[in-house]
């Protein structure tokens, strides 16, 4: 592999015997919104979904969940991990080509896709998509590894890593009611843990 765009790695990590690579639990910042406010009805993105973990908390405290991601195999795992889910729809996708409608969104999760993405333009393009797809008072829940940590992983892997005022920038002109750049201790099986840079913003569309 000579670029980690497109789906090379993905499936490499996705071959990985374990039931779950990503885990069960759902995010920090989807765990948080469905806490403090009811999503029940309202329309969710979820941009790169993986193996469907917070597609599928969304899904439970009632949103109408649309889980995109560009492995079939990571879907594949998703219906394997929890089964039929109610409010859930799956689709294979690339959110890079992907058309998607002006406003359709009320919730937007990006979750560790944007280092997958060949390069900042491309992850400026992507997020600008998933920006005009959001509707007027829609949050954006992102969470993206950073420059500030070297991405710790092996191989001839190329990561795009922004910088954490870089990812800041995407918001510019939103709300932004969350914005922090954190260590990340992180594990999956068959690896050692390790540390990422990690920014993580929520952010409302201006109405
Ligand atoms: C690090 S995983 C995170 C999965 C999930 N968001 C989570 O939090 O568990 C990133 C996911 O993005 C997907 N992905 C990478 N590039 C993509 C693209 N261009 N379009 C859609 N999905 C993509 C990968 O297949 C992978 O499942």
């Amino acid at each position: 592999m000579t670029t980690i765009d497109g789906t090379t790695r993905c499936e490499e990590i996705y071959a990985s015997p374990a039931p779950s690579f990503w885990g069960q639990r759902p995010t920090s910042l989807v765990r948080d919104l469905c806490a403090r406010q009811s999503v029940a009805g309202l329309n969710a993105l979820d941009a790169g979904c993986g193996e469907g973990r917070n597609a599928v908390h969304l899904a439970r405290h009632g949103a109408v969940v649309h889980a995109v991601d560009v492995s079939a195999t990571a879907l594949t795992r998703a219906v394997s991990l929890f089964g039929t889910v109610p409010g859930v729809t799956w689709e294979q996708a690339d959110v890079t080509d992907r058309p998607l409608a002006d406003g359709r969104y009320d919730v937007v999760v990006v979750y560790s896709l944007t280092h997958w993405l060949a390069g900042a333009e491309r992850v400026r393009d992507v997020m600008a998509r998933l920006r005009r797809a959001t509707a007027p008072g829609g949050i954006h829940l992102y969470c993206a590894f950073n420059d500030r940590l070297p991405y710790p992983h092996a191989g001839d892997q190329r990561p795009t890593l922004l910088g954490h005022q870089e990812h800041l920038d995407l918001y510019a002109g939103w709300d932004v009611t969350h914005a922090t750049d954190t260590d990340l201790d992180d594990v999956h099986p068959g690896e050692e843990p390790h540390l990422h840079a990690m920014t993580r913003v929520v952010a409302r569309r201006p109405r």
